[in-house]
């Protein structure tokens, strides 16, 4: 059976069982106890707790999952063996409050043994030690009797907190010639009894309702079913395979199949994380993510292969599960755009770090490299502190742990002090004539730029030389510096079509532009470089800035008109709002507003943006932030006829290309002031 039939029979079984059908949520959960969704009952935890009521008593999916951090994860094991994955599908069925023990394990039997006719002999199955009941069911249904074993295997929760409650587990026998208990014994699903609650200090308070949430891995049926001992030998991995030793230029043999295997798995995590509105970046999820990248690519060099690799193959997986999550498809533009830029980014650096510790190696005593050494690794060449451990693991070192952790909180002191320092230094400059930055709103502008002044470690130097961090001032930029609540963009500085720095942020003092990030070569005052800012973060920021604007339409809609903006952030995908209104906004207000906006929304009104002297905007009606200062030629951003504001970000120029706007939260911060959450774009799709 191919992925897709195995699909169909599981969501067609629990269908005829009076299931509802729905389909899988974003990798990106509502929640933030998770990095990630690591399996398919998370979209239902409110539903669990019994905060939120349930849509449908009994529900069944394919969900998305990524088990790359936290309580789960299993980034260490892919690539060495054939059933893991960072990225994978989970099949899951859910009673809330309706059938327990008794009808879960029926189904999940019937399922096996009368459907996919897997034989009743070559199957196990384990029970919580304290779960008599299971194990009688068990006795019942099978003839089988239970292994009983305690809370590490079979209690199942999906964080610290949250619901949880005993399991029982059903593994398949692969054979007798498997020596490994691990390889012979696979868990091909899991039935867990959500009963519990537990609080932070651990307390369990029982659950409303009892409830059934069970998940078996799509990959280990494919196995099964296909006749594989290795998940990485069914249809969808061979494919993915070919499609890497197409690119690479090697085949798969047994010494390489490792690097092959993670960067099958990597991939999917990267673009399915990409799709779902993820963004490499140094912090929480957008780091796991950056991690994985970079940890493909090292695969990728490992097979003798440079430069780009997950972005040109990106097209091999949406050919594979394009059909399945069409989501794949309709981002490519943009996902393989992110993923192209980050790996860009770390080319060079990754040969650089492999330079250094080839350099390195030789010079290692007892079998562990100094932590010094590994933060510079992480700190000048991008290295994450996983993939070093990687590359040494190889040759049998390990690092000093410690002593990289003890580096990066001294390099963060350092920061911490040389931040207030630099603009204060910044300061100084401002007499000089500032960064003409009037092509900001028009990113593709790319544009040639002379580098007026170069900062590092708090000192203007003439030249700064590659990995070094540094701040840069250029005569003209098309960059947006952090302003008016609008972060600040991403993206390159570009000199004989190499990268020559990579910009993470740029931020402004007064009317300078800063560019702050790492040079990728050699910089000097004086160079001509090009500026290229990261387009698809752009187009993020400026779906988030304009849904603002909506927002703030929608709420003296549902609310009043009394409602004035105290503040904002705006960030690729996501909005902080705050705004004067003197009580929490009931769920019914919340769902109007959300509701009004995605209206706005889907009806694609043109969102003009137009300057003109302060006087026409106030003549207009154009809204303006109290006690904000306005120069006298202003911009006013128009959506239809239902926003009119004086703002200087950056905007769509169609309510249609923000996609859908979601609350996340409304709380208070002070008296008389609340502030929303709210995503918008893919993340929040
Ligand atoms: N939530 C359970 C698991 O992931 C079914 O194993």
């Amino acid at each position: 059976m191919t992925y897709d039939e195995i699909r169909k029979v599981f969501l067609d079984f629990f269908e005829s069982k009076g299931h509802k059908i729905v389909p899988s949520a974003s990798l990106i959960p509502n929640d933030p106890t998770l990095l990630f969704t690591v399996a398919g009952m998370v979209p239902w935890k409110g539903i669990l707790q019994g905060t939120e009521p349930a849509f449908a008593p009994r529900v069944a999916d394919v969900q998305k999952c990524i088990r790359a951090g936290g309580k789960h994860n299993d980034l260490d094991e892919v690539g060495f063996d054939g059933r893991h994955h960072t990225f994978f599908e989970m099949l899951g069925n859910w009673s809330f409050g309706d059938y327990f023990k008794d009808g879960a394990i029926e189904m999940s039997w019937e399922l096996l043994t009368q459907v996919l006719k897997l034989d009743p002999a070559r199957m196990r199955v384990t029970t919580h030690i304290s779960d008599e009941e299971s194990t009688e069911i068990w006795r019942r249904v099978a003839g089988k009797e239970a292994i009983r074993l305690g809370d590490k295997d079979n209690w199942w929760s999906a964080g610290d907190t949250g619901p949880c409650g005993p399991c029982t587990e059903i593994f398949y026998d692969f054979g007798a010639e498997f020596e490994n208990e691990d390889d012979r014994w696979v868990e091909i699903w899991n039935d867990v009894f959500m009963q519990y609650d537990r609080d932070a200090n651990g307390n369990l308070t029982p659950l409303p309702k009892q409830n059934v949430d069970t998940g078996a891995g799509l990959e280990r049926w494919a196995a099964l079913l296909q006749g594989k001992v290795d998940n990485y030998d069914t249809d969808l991995f061979v494919n993915l395979i070919h499609a890497t030793e197409d690119i690479v230029g090697v085949k798969k043999t047994p010494e390489n199949t490792p690097s092959f295997k993670v960067i099958a798995d990597h991939l999917r995590a990267v673009g399915f994380a990409i799709a779902d509105g993820v963004i490499p970046s140094n912090t929480d999820r957008g780091y796991v993510i950056r991690r994985i990248l970079r940890r493909a690519m090292r695969h990728g060099q490992m097979l003798g292969h440079r430069g780009v690799l997950l972005s040109k193959l990106y097209p091999a997986l949406v050919a594979e599960m394009g059909h399945a999550y069409p989501e794949l498809g309709r981002e490519e533009k943009r996902v393989v755009e992110i993923i192209q830029n980050e790996e860009n980014a770390f080319a060079d650096m990754l040969q650089n770090g492999i330079k250094l510790l080839d350099n390195e190696i030789p010079k290692i005593q007892n079998g562990i490299l100094p932590g010094e050494i590994a933060f510079k690794l992480f700190d000048t060449y991008g290295f994450p502190l996983d993939l070093t451990q990687m590359i040494l693991g190889e040759k049998n070192i390990s690092v000093d742990v410690a002593g990289f952790e003890r580096a990066m909180s001294e390099q963060k002191e350092r920061s911490r002090a040389n931040t207030k320092g630099t603009r204060t230094l910044w300061e100084s400059q401002t007499e000089q004539p500032g960064t003409d930055d009037s092509s900001k709103y028009a990113p593709d502008n790319t544009m040639a730029s002379r580098v007026l002044a170069i900062l590092r470690n708090g000192e203007f130097v003439p030249s700064a030389a590659s990995g070094d961090e540094v701040e840069v001032a250029l005569d003209k930029t098309n960059f947006y510096g952090t302003q008016g609540g609008q972060v600040g963009d991403s993206g390159e500085l570009v000199a004989d079509n190499k990268t020559v720095m990579n910009v993470a942020e740029a931020t402004r003092v007064d009317n300078i532009v800063i560019h702050k990030g790492v040079l990728a070569a050699e910089l000097n005052v004086g160079d001509i470089v090009y500026t290229k800012i990261n387009t698809a973060t752009r187009q993020q920021t400026a779906r988030a800035h304009t849904a603002t604007h909506l927002l703030q339409a929608a709420l003296r809609h549902v609310l009043n008109e009394d409602v004035e903006q105290r503040g904002s952030k705006v960030s690729p995908d996501a909005v902080r709002f705050d705004f004067s209104f003197g009580r929490a906004m009931t769920d019914a207000e919340k769902q109007a507003t959300e509701d009004l906006i995605n209206k706005w929304i889907s009806e694609n009104m043109p969102v003009s943006h137009e300057e003109m002297s302060l006087d026409a905007a106030k003549q207009r009606g154009a809204m303006a932030l109290f006690g904000e200062k306005y120069g006298d030629v202003v911009k006013v951003i128009t959506a239809g006829d239902i926003s009119c504001e004086l703002c200087g970000g950056t905007h769509v120029y169609n309510t249609g290309e923000i996609l859908h706007a979601h609350i996340n939260k409304e709380k208070s911060i002070s008296s008389g002031v609340r502030r929303i959450t709210m995503s918008v774009g893919t993340m929040a799709e």
